[in-house]
């Protein structure tokens, strides 16, 4: 059964961020830590689960995810400077049955507040940020705060604006990476697959720029280590992405959500703003994307010789779909939608699956 969820859906954002987490995150319950055992990426963890960007919006989201046993909490993406969130509603439930095909998402999928299993979602923000002073402190916060067998991390969005030259937007991806790694992170991503800022196609898409990017940035964080998050590819898409990049990058993080135009009952723009008519969708609907790029991840892991770490996620809402990933080949295995309407889903997990 769904439990009322950590992010409230019917506050704007600046009011999540100010007063929450709420519910099952706001209960004091601090649970007890596994030994570490698990290795990822040099790092070693208690147990391979953890909460993407998203849902986690500053350190007081994060430290919560802690104490409930999400071992990897990744911070909400951020930028280098401040950018206001879209528009409320930002979180709607989605009506969709069985599996979001590719071909499913080009027709409107009708979401409304209303929340129920098998759970699936939209989620609308255009990555806001506070400005790095604040997200800086409040990284350095969860990073003392987290116990041994915890790994927080950091997601970051590059930033375009008016009179903005190539040069500047490749530094901006970069100088983010470097601020993220000051504050003691380990392991900074870089958000190439956001569905709601109205671009035409995702960064993520765009293998030489992908390339550029990522070998700048790890010009720049030396040791740190970089995750990619990417959307859903094509065989031959993701196959060129990973030969080029595959030996950069220290691991791919994937899903994001899956775009689609969203509507209400009546069939009209859900989602206040020109930009907004698709939005993107998460929860089960998604999770047959996330366990295809991850065992295709693998499988040319394994046939071009490389050592990238995979992050899965998209649509895991129940234990079986945590041990689903970590049999596709899944390193490390995230819940953002399953988690915000379910405290302690990683302690059934681990019970479930004691060995992972
Ligand atoms: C409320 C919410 C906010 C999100 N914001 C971000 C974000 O800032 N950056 C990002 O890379 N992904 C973001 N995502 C996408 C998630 O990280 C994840 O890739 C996607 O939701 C699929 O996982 P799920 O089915 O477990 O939700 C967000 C998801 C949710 C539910």
């Amino acid at each position: 059964m769904l439990k009322p969820p950590f992010f409230d859906p019917n506050k704007t954002y600046a009011e999540n961020w100010e007063k929450g987490p709420f519910n099952g995150f706001a209960d004091g319950v601090v649970l007890p830590l596994d030994k570490p055992r698990f290795d990822f990426l040099g790092e070693k963890l208690s147990y391979p689960i953890g909460i993407p960007a998203g849902p986690l919006l500053n350190a007081k989201f994060v430290k919560a995810a802690l104490d409930k046993g999400f071992n990897v909490p990744i911070q909400k993406t951020v930028r280098s400077r401040v950018r206001e969130s879209n528009e409320w509603p930002n979180v709607l439930g989605a009506d969709i049955e069985g599996d979001l095909t590719l071909k499913k998402a080009e027709v409107p999928i009708v979401v409304r507040n209303e929340y129920k299993e098998p759970l699936s979602i939209t989620n609308s923000f255009g990555n806001p940020s506070y400005d790095p002073e604040i997200w800086q402190k409040d990284l350095r916060e969860c990073v003392a705060y987290a116990k041994l067998g915890q790994l927080v991390m950091c997601s970051f969005e590059g930033t375009k604006w008016e009179g903005f030259s190539h040069e500047d937007y490749i530094n901006d991806w970069v100088q983010g990476a470097r601020m993220i790694k000051d504050t003691g992170v380990k392991v900074v991503e870089t958000n190439f697959s956001c569905p709601n800022e109205g671009a035409a196609s995702l960064l993520c898409f765009d293998v030489p720029k992908v390339k550029l990017i990522t070998s700048a940035i790890k010009n720049k964080i030396g040791d740190t280590k970089l995750i990619i998050k990417i959307a859903y590819f094509g065989d031959d898409e993701l196959r060129e992405l990973v030969k080029e990049t595959g030996n950069i990058v220290d691991g791919f993080a994937a899903i994001n959500t899956i775009p689609a135009p969203v509507v209400t009952p009546d069939g009209k723009q859900a989602l206040p703003g020109a930009h907004r008519v698709r939005s993107g969708i998460c929860g089960h609907a998604v999770k047959w994307a996330g366990l295809s790029m991850t065992r295709r991840l693998a499988a040319l892991r394994k046939e071009l010789g490389m050592k990238y770490a995979i992050v899965g996620s998209g649509g895991v809402t129940v234990p079986a779909d945590f041990k689903e990933y970590r049999d596709a080949g899944a390193d490390l295995v995230m819940t953002a939608t399953g988690a915000m309407w379910n405290p302690y889903l990683a302690k059934e997990i681990k019970e479930a699956y004691p060995d992972a």
